[in-house]
Protein backbone atom coordinates (compact mmCIF):
# COMPACT_ATOMS: atom_id res chain seq x y z
CA UNK A 1 0.00 0.00 0.00
CA UNK A 2 1.46 3.81 -0.97
CA UNK A 3 1.92 5.69 2.16
CA UNK A 4 -0.02 8.82 2.29
CA UNK A 5 2.39 10.10 5.50
CA UNK A 6 0.54 12.46 8.28
CA UNK A 7 -0.23 15.79 8.09
CA UNK A 8 2.26 18.63 8.75
CA UNK A 9 2.75 18.70 13.02
CA UNK A 10 6.25 19.22 14.36
CA UNK A 11 6.36 20.88 17.54
CA UNK A 12 7.05 24.75 17.40
CA UNK A 13 10.55 25.22 16.96
CA UNK A 14 12.21 28.21 17.76
CA UNK A 15 14.84 28.56 15.03
CA UNK A 16 17.89 31.29 15.63
CA UNK A 17 20.32 29.81 12.66
CA UNK A 18 21.45 32.27 9.71
CA UNK A 19 17.74 31.67 8.20
CA UNK A 20 15.46 30.38 7.90
CA UNK A 21 13.92 31.93 10.94
CA UNK A 22 10.72 31.76 12.48
CA UNK A 23 7.69 33.63 9.62
CA UNK A 24 5.73 36.48 11.15
CA UNK A 25 1.93 35.03 11.83
CA UNK A 26 0.89 38.14 9.81
CA UNK A 27 2.78 36.63 7.01
CA UNK A 28 1.47 33.02 7.49
CA UNK A 29 -1.80 34.54 7.76
CA UNK A 30 -1.12 36.85 4.36
CA UNK A 31 -0.20 33.39 2.65
CA UNK A 32 -3.10 31.57 3.55
CA UNK A 33 -5.50 34.05 1.07
CA UNK A 34 -7.14 33.42 -1.12
CA UNK A 35 -5.44 33.59 -4.87
CA UNK A 36 -6.36 35.76 -7.54
CA UNK A 37 -5.74 35.51 -11.32
CA UNK A 38 -3.01 37.10 -11.87
CA UNK A 39 -3.97 40.09 -14.21
CA UNK A 40 -7.48 41.01 -11.94
CA UNK A 41 -6.74 44.34 -11.36
CA UNK A 42 -7.20 43.69 -7.42
CA UNK A 43 -3.76 41.60 -8.28
CA UNK A 44 -2.14 43.62 -10.38
CA UNK A 45 -2.86 46.55 -7.73
CA UNK A 46 -1.22 44.34 -4.87
CA UNK A 47 2.04 43.67 -7.06
CA UNK A 48 2.23 47.65 -7.58
CA UNK A 49 1.46 47.92 -4.07
CA UNK A 50 4.48 45.47 -3.54
CA UNK A 51 6.74 47.48 -5.82
CA UNK A 52 6.11 50.65 -3.79
CA UNK A 53 6.64 48.89 -0.55
CA UNK A 54 9.81 47.59 -1.35
CA UNK A 55 11.07 50.86 -2.38
CA UNK A 56 10.88 52.05 1.01
CA UNK A 57 12.65 48.82 2.37
CA UNK A 58 15.38 49.19 -0.11
CA UNK A 59 15.42 53.63 0.57
CA UNK A 60 15.55 53.92 -3.36
CA UNK A 61 13.57 55.91 -5.56
CA UNK A 62 13.93 53.19 -8.54
CA UNK A 63 10.91 52.23 -10.69
CA UNK A 64 11.81 48.83 -11.06
CA UNK A 65 11.51 47.56 -7.43
CA UNK A 66 9.59 44.08 -7.62
CA UNK A 67 10.04 40.20 -7.13
CA UNK A 68 11.88 37.57 -8.33
CA UNK A 69 9.78 34.17 -7.98
CA UNK A 70 12.69 32.16 -6.33
CA UNK A 71 15.06 32.07 -3.57
CA UNK A 72 17.89 34.44 -3.30
CA UNK A 73 19.73 33.15 -5.39
CA UNK A 74 17.02 33.38 -8.22
CA UNK A 75 17.82 37.33 -7.56
CA UNK A 76 21.41 36.87 -7.99
CA UNK A 77 21.30 34.64 -11.08
CA UNK A 78 18.59 37.20 -12.19
CA UNK A 79 20.66 39.94 -11.79
CA UNK A 80 24.17 38.42 -13.40
CA UNK A 81 22.64 37.11 -16.26
CA UNK A 82 20.43 40.06 -17.32
CA UNK A 83 23.93 42.48 -16.69
CA UNK A 84 26.42 40.06 -18.26
CA UNK A 85 26.85 38.36 -21.69
CA UNK A 86 29.58 36.25 -22.71
CA UNK A 87 33.06 37.88 -22.47
CA UNK A 88 31.87 41.04 -19.88
CA UNK A 89 34.49 41.58 -17.36
CA UNK A 90 33.03 41.50 -13.74
CA UNK A 91 35.22 42.31 -10.81
CA UNK A 92 33.99 40.27 -7.72
CA UNK A 93 34.19 41.04 -4.22
CA UNK A 94 34.81 37.56 -2.42
CA UNK A 95 35.32 36.87 1.19
CA UNK A 96 33.07 34.34 1.85
CA UNK A 97 30.63 31.63 0.18
CA UNK A 98 28.54 34.03 -1.00
CA UNK A 99 31.46 35.63 -2.51
CA UNK A 100 32.02 32.61 -4.40
CA UNK A 101 28.55 32.11 -5.23
CA UNK A 102 28.70 35.59 -7.21
CA UNK A 103 31.98 34.15 -8.81
CA UNK A 104 30.08 31.03 -9.95
CA UNK A 105 27.10 32.70 -11.34
CA UNK A 106 29.12 35.41 -12.96
CA UNK A 107 31.17 32.28 -14.62
CA UNK A 108 28.52 30.67 -15.71
CA UNK A 109 27.36 33.69 -17.35
CA UNK A 110 30.60 33.42 -19.34
CA UNK A 111 32.02 36.61 -17.75
CA UNK A 112 35.27 36.85 -17.49
CA UNK A 113 35.91 37.78 -13.75
CA UNK A 114 38.94 39.04 -11.83
CA UNK A 115 38.67 38.87 -7.89
CA UNK A 116 38.83 40.87 -5.10
CA UNK A 117 39.29 38.67 -2.06
CA UNK A 118 40.12 38.76 1.68
CA UNK A 119 40.32 36.06 4.39
CA UNK A 120 37.02 34.84 5.93
CA UNK A 121 36.07 37.16 9.02
CA UNK A 122 37.72 40.50 7.26
CA UNK A 123 36.58 42.33 4.43
CA UNK A 124 37.77 43.68 0.81
CA UNK A 125 40.12 46.76 0.44
CA UNK A 126 38.41 49.24 -1.47
CA UNK A 127 41.77 50.17 -2.92
CA UNK A 128 41.74 46.86 -4.16
CA UNK A 129 38.28 46.95 -5.57
CA UNK A 130 39.62 50.57 -7.47
CA UNK A 131 42.84 49.01 -8.93
CA UNK A 132 40.88 45.75 -10.10
CA UNK A 133 38.49 48.51 -12.09
CA UNK A 134 41.17 50.54 -13.62
CA UNK A 135 42.81 47.34 -15.07
CA UNK A 136 40.00 45.57 -16.35
CA UNK A 137 37.13 48.45 -16.90
CA UNK A 138 34.49 45.52 -16.05
CA UNK A 139 30.62 45.90 -16.66
CA UNK A 140 29.74 44.99 -13.25
CA UNK A 141 31.50 45.09 -9.84
CA UNK A 142 29.97 42.11 -7.69
CA UNK A 143 29.87 42.21 -3.92
CA UNK A 144 27.79 40.91 -0.91
CA UNK A 145 26.52 43.33 1.76
CA UNK A 146 26.60 40.58 4.48
CA UNK A 147 28.09 37.32 3.48
CA UNK A 148 26.05 35.12 5.97
CA UNK A 149 28.92 32.60 5.60
CA UNK A 150 31.23 34.44 7.96
CA UNK A 151 28.74 36.78 9.36
CA UNK A 152 30.93 40.33 7.88
CA UNK A 153 29.16 43.18 6.17
CA UNK A 154 31.56 44.94 3.29
CA UNK A 155 30.93 48.49 3.08
CA UNK A 156 29.09 49.26 0.26
CA UNK A 157 28.77 53.06 0.27
CA UNK A 158 33.11 53.63 -0.84
CA UNK A 159 32.71 50.92 -3.55
CA UNK A 160 28.88 52.72 -4.95
CA UNK A 161 31.19 55.67 -5.30
CA UNK A 162 34.65 54.00 -7.30
CA UNK A 163 31.30 52.52 -9.57
CA UNK A 164 29.95 55.60 -10.16
CA UNK A 165 33.07 57.22 -10.63
CA UNK A 166 34.27 54.41 -13.40
CA UNK A 167 30.89 54.20 -14.78
CA UNK A 168 30.37 50.45 -14.04
CA UNK A 169 27.72 48.44 -12.85
CA UNK A 170 27.15 47.58 -9.13
CA UNK A 171 25.05 44.67 -8.21
CA UNK A 172 25.03 43.97 -3.65
CA UNK A 173 23.42 40.83 -2.45
CA UNK A 174 21.71 42.00 0.80
CA UNK A 175 19.93 39.37 1.09
CA UNK A 176 21.22 38.58 5.01
CA UNK A 177 20.68 42.22 5.45
CA UNK A 178 17.99 43.93 4.21
CA UNK A 179 15.16 45.39 6.99
CA UNK A 180 18.31 44.70 9.48
CA UNK A 181 21.06 46.89 8.77
CA UNK A 182 20.86 49.77 6.91
CA UNK A 183 21.10 48.70 2.70
CA UNK A 184 20.10 52.24 1.57
CA UNK A 185 20.18 51.27 -2.02
CA UNK A 186 20.34 55.10 -3.77
CA UNK A 187 22.73 56.31 -0.96
CA UNK A 188 25.13 53.93 -1.92
CA UNK A 189 24.79 54.58 -5.68
CA UNK A 190 24.19 50.78 -5.96
CA UNK A 191 22.77 49.51 -9.58
CA UNK A 192 20.84 46.06 -8.73
CA UNK A 193 20.43 44.61 -4.93
CA UNK A 194 18.94 41.76 -4.31
CA UNK A 195 17.44 39.93 -1.27
CA UNK A 196 15.38 37.12 0.42
CA UNK A 197 12.44 36.95 2.38
CA UNK A 198 13.95 34.00 5.10
CA UNK A 199 16.24 36.71 7.12
CA UNK A 200 15.53 39.97 8.34
CA UNK A 201 12.51 40.41 6.43
CA UNK A 202 10.66 37.63 8.48
CA UNK A 203 8.97 35.62 6.16
CA UNK A 204 9.72 32.40 4.07
CA UNK A 205 12.03 31.62 1.47
CA UNK A 206 11.06 31.75 -1.79
CA UNK A 207 10.37 35.59 -3.23
CA UNK A 208 13.84 37.26 -3.77
CA UNK A 209 12.87 41.33 -3.87
CA UNK A 210 14.91 42.91 -6.33
CA UNK A 211 15.91 47.23 -7.36
CA UNK A 212 17.30 48.16 -10.67
CA UNK A 213 18.75 51.65 -11.24
CA UNK A 214 17.92 53.06 -14.31
CA UNK A 215 21.07 52.90 -16.06
CA UNK A 216 21.04 49.47 -14.92
CA UNK A 217 17.46 48.83 -16.82
CA UNK A 218 18.58 50.59 -19.82
CA UNK A 219 21.23 48.20 -20.37
CA UNK A 220 19.44 45.29 -20.07
CA UNK A 221 16.42 46.59 -22.26
CA UNK A 222 19.35 47.18 -24.59
CA UNK A 223 19.20 42.94 -24.68
CA UNK A 224 15.41 42.90 -24.68
CA UNK A 225 14.21 39.73 -26.48
CA UNK A 226 10.28 39.20 -26.03
CA UNK A 227 9.18 35.77 -26.26
CA UNK A 228 7.65 34.45 -29.93
CA UNK A 229 4.35 33.93 -28.80
CA UNK A 230 4.03 37.47 -27.36
CA UNK A 231 5.84 39.56 -29.41
CA UNK A 232 4.26 42.30 -31.78
CA UNK A 233 4.92 45.71 -30.99
CA UNK A 234 7.39 47.48 -33.31
CA UNK A 235 8.97 48.78 -29.96
CA UNK A 236 10.07 45.60 -28.94
CA UNK A 237 12.15 44.24 -31.82
CA UNK A 238 14.68 42.43 -30.36
CA UNK A 239 17.84 44.05 -29.61
CA UNK A 240 21.26 43.19 -28.31
CA UNK A 241 23.26 40.09 -27.19
CA UNK A 242 19.95 37.64 -25.90
CA UNK A 243 20.15 36.79 -22.38
CA UNK A 244 20.83 33.78 -21.73
CA UNK A 245 18.17 32.66 -19.62
CA UNK A 246 14.50 32.83 -20.00
CA UNK A 247 13.20 32.28 -16.25
CA UNK A 248 15.63 35.03 -15.08
CA UNK A 249 15.10 37.63 -18.22
CA UNK A 250 14.61 40.59 -15.94
CA UNK A 251 13.92 42.48 -19.55
CA UNK A 252 10.87 39.98 -19.85
CA UNK A 253 10.50 40.24 -16.11
CA UNK A 254 10.39 44.12 -15.81
CA UNK A 255 7.71 44.03 -19.11
CA UNK A 256 5.93 41.78 -16.69
CA UNK A 257 5.82 44.10 -13.95
CA UNK A 258 5.11 47.60 -15.78
CA UNK A 259 1.61 48.52 -17.58
CA UNK A 260 2.65 46.61 -20.79
CA UNK A 261 1.93 43.44 -17.92
CA UNK A 262 3.22 41.40 -20.62
CA UNK A 263 3.36 38.00 -19.68
CA UNK A 264 6.09 35.57 -18.41
CA UNK A 265 5.65 33.41 -15.36
CA UNK A 266 2.30 33.09 -13.38
CA UNK A 267 3.49 35.16 -10.55
CA UNK A 268 3.85 33.13 -6.81
CA UNK A 269 0.70 34.53 -5.52
CA UNK A 270 1.15 33.25 -1.78
CA UNK A 271 4.60 34.31 -2.36
CA UNK A 272 3.40 38.11 -3.33
CA UNK A 273 0.93 38.02 -0.47
CA UNK A 274 3.90 36.84 2.02
CA UNK A 275 6.37 39.20 0.41
CA UNK A 276 3.70 42.03 0.69
CA UNK A 277 3.42 41.72 4.61
CA UNK A 278 6.91 41.22 5.41
CA UNK A 279 7.73 45.07 3.96
CA UNK A 280 4.16 46.39 5.51
CA UNK A 281 5.62 44.88 8.79
CA UNK A 282 9.03 46.09 8.34
CA UNK A 283 7.51 49.98 7.51
CA UNK A 284 5.03 49.72 10.63
CA UNK A 285 7.88 49.14 12.98
CA UNK A 286 10.02 51.79 10.92
CA UNK A 287 13.79 51.15 9.26
CA UNK A 288 15.58 52.90 12.09
CA UNK A 289 13.22 51.21 14.93
CA UNK A 290 13.93 47.89 12.92
CA UNK A 291 17.71 48.36 12.49
CA UNK A 292 18.35 49.28 15.98
CA UNK A 293 16.20 46.45 17.30
CA UNK A 294 18.43 44.01 15.30
CA UNK A 295 21.88 45.82 16.61
CA UNK A 296 20.31 45.28 20.28
CA UNK A 297 20.16 41.65 19.93
CA UNK A 298 23.30 41.21 18.43
CA UNK A 299 24.50 42.77 20.68
CA UNK A 300 23.28 40.62 22.95
CA UNK A 301 24.15 37.74 21.58
CA UNK A 302 27.83 38.41 21.90
CA UNK A 303 27.58 39.65 25.83
CA UNK A 304 25.99 36.58 26.19
CA UNK A 305 28.55 34.19 24.31
CA UNK A 306 31.46 36.15 25.89
CA UNK A 307 30.41 35.59 28.99
CA UNK A 308 30.23 32.42 28.77
CA UNK A 309 33.86 32.25 27.72
CA UNK A 310 33.15 31.35 24.08
CA UNK A 311 34.90 33.36 21.58
CA UNK A 312 33.07 35.18 18.25
CA UNK A 313 34.70 35.06 14.79
CA UNK A 314 35.15 37.48 12.55
CA UNK A 315 36.63 41.70 12.77
CA UNK A 316 33.92 43.08 15.21
CA UNK A 317 34.53 46.40 12.87
CA UNK A 318 32.78 44.73 10.21
CA UNK A 319 30.29 42.45 12.02
CA UNK A 320 26.88 41.86 11.24
CA UNK A 321 24.54 42.48 13.90
CA UNK A 322 22.02 39.98 12.65
CA UNK A 323 23.95 36.92 12.39
CA UNK A 324 27.09 35.86 14.85
CA UNK A 325 29.48 32.64 14.63
CA UNK A 326 31.14 31.88 18.01
CA UNK A 327 33.79 28.88 18.00
CA UNK A 328 33.03 25.79 19.17
CA UNK A 329 35.07 25.29 21.78
CA UNK A 330 38.45 23.04 21.86
CA UNK A 331 36.79 19.49 22.44
CA UNK A 332 33.42 20.09 22.58
CA UNK A 333 31.60 18.11 19.68
CA UNK A 334 29.68 21.30 17.91
CA UNK A 335 27.14 18.66 15.80
CA UNK A 336 26.09 16.93 19.21
CA UNK A 337 25.30 20.66 21.08
CA UNK A 338 23.38 21.67 17.87
CA UNK A 339 21.12 18.02 18.41
CA UNK A 340 20.74 18.38 21.94
CA UNK A 341 19.74 22.33 21.31
CA UNK A 342 16.80 20.67 19.24
CA UNK A 343 15.96 17.51 20.90
CA UNK A 344 15.55 18.97 24.36
CA UNK A 345 14.89 22.67 23.66
CA UNK A 346 13.65 23.06 20.32
CA UNK A 347 15.80 25.33 19.13
CA UNK A 348 17.59 25.55 16.00
CA UNK A 349 21.23 27.14 15.80
CA UNK A 350 23.66 27.52 13.00
CA UNK A 351 26.33 25.28 11.45
CA UNK A 352 28.90 26.59 8.94
CA UNK A 353 30.45 26.15 5.57
CA UNK A 354 33.52 25.89 3.78
CA UNK A 355 36.81 26.43 5.94
CA UNK A 356 34.68 27.39 9.17
CA UNK A 357 32.85 23.77 8.98
CA UNK A 358 32.96 22.51 12.58
CA UNK A 359 34.59 25.12 14.11
CA UNK A 360 31.83 27.95 14.28
CA UNK A 361 28.16 27.85 15.21
CA UNK A 362 26.50 30.75 13.97
CA UNK A 363 23.37 32.34 15.77
CA UNK A 364 20.98 34.45 13.68
CA UNK A 365 18.88 37.25 16.04
CA UNK A 366 16.72 38.11 12.51
CA UNK A 367 12.51 39.29 12.16
CA UNK A 368 10.46 38.05 15.09
CA UNK A 369 13.32 36.47 16.63
CA UNK A 370 15.56 39.23 17.10
CA UNK A 371 14.14 40.48 20.55
CA UNK A 372 14.64 39.23 24.11
CA UNK A 373 12.83 36.36 24.46
CA UNK A 374 14.34 34.34 21.93
CA UNK A 375 17.67 35.25 22.78
CA UNK A 376 17.26 34.20 26.25
CA UNK A 377 15.78 31.32 25.39
CA UNK A 378 18.64 30.58 23.50
CA UNK A 379 21.55 30.86 25.94
CA UNK A 380 19.42 29.39 28.68
CA UNK A 381 19.63 26.50 26.16
CA UNK A 382 22.77 26.71 25.10
CA UNK A 383 24.37 26.93 28.60
CA UNK A 384 23.00 23.80 30.56
CA UNK A 385 24.06 21.83 26.93
CA UNK A 386 27.58 23.07 27.08
CA UNK A 387 27.20 22.12 30.85
CA UNK A 388 26.20 18.47 29.92
CA UNK A 389 28.84 18.33 27.36
CA UNK A 390 31.47 19.27 29.96
CA UNK A 391 32.70 22.64 29.53
CA UNK A 392 32.76 24.59 32.25
CA UNK A 393 30.30 27.72 32.37
CA UNK A 394 29.35 29.58 35.60
CA UNK A 395 25.53 29.06 35.43
CA UNK A 396 23.36 32.23 34.36
CA UNK A 397 26.73 33.79 32.85
CA UNK A 398 25.20 34.33 29.15
CA UNK A 399 21.88 35.18 30.06
CA UNK A 400 22.34 37.43 32.70
CA UNK A 401 25.14 39.37 30.01
CA UNK A 402 22.11 38.90 27.48
CA UNK A 403 19.87 40.72 29.90
CA UNK A 404 22.15 43.60 31.26
CA UNK A 405 22.56 44.69 27.57
CA UNK A 406 17.79 44.81 27.63
CA UNK A 407 18.63 46.60 30.82
CA UNK A 408 20.77 49.18 29.44
CA UNK A 409 23.58 48.55 32.14
C1 LIG B 1 24.20 36.31 1.71
C2 LIG B 1 23.42 35.22 1.06
N1 LIG B 1 23.29 35.21 -0.27
C3 LIG B 1 22.60 34.26 -0.90
C4 LIG B 1 22.00 33.24 -0.22
C5 LIG B 1 21.25 32.17 -0.97
O1 LIG B 1 19.93 32.23 -0.59
P1 LIG B 1 18.82 31.14 -0.96
O2 LIG B 1 19.18 29.94 -0.17
O3 LIG B 1 17.56 31.80 -0.49
O4 LIG B 1 18.84 30.94 -2.43
C6 LIG B 1 22.09 33.21 1.18
C7 LIG B 1 21.46 32.11 1.94
O5 LIG B 1 21.71 31.90 3.09
C8 LIG B 1 22.82 34.22 1.83
O6 LIG B 1 22.94 34.23 3.15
Amino acid sequence: MNAIFGELDHPPRLLMGPGPINVHPRVLRAMSVQLLGQFDPEFTAYMNQTMALYRQVFETQNRWTFLINGTSRAGIEAAMVSVLAPGDHAVVINAGRFGLLLMEIAQRCGARITTVEAPWGSVVDANAVEDAIKRVRPRLVAGVYGDTSTTIAQPMSEIGALCRHYDTLLYVDATATLAGMPAPVDAWGADLVTAGLQKCLGGPSGSAPITISERAAEHIFSRRHVERGLAGAPAMEPKGERIASNYFDLAMIMDYWSERRLNHHTEAASMLYAARECARLVLEEGLPERFARHAQAGQAVVAAAQAMGLEVFGDPAYKMTNVTAIHIPTGIDGERVRARMRDDFEIEIGSAFGSLAGRVWRIGAMGVNARKHAILSTFAALEAVLRQEGFSVRGGAGVDAALSVYQGS
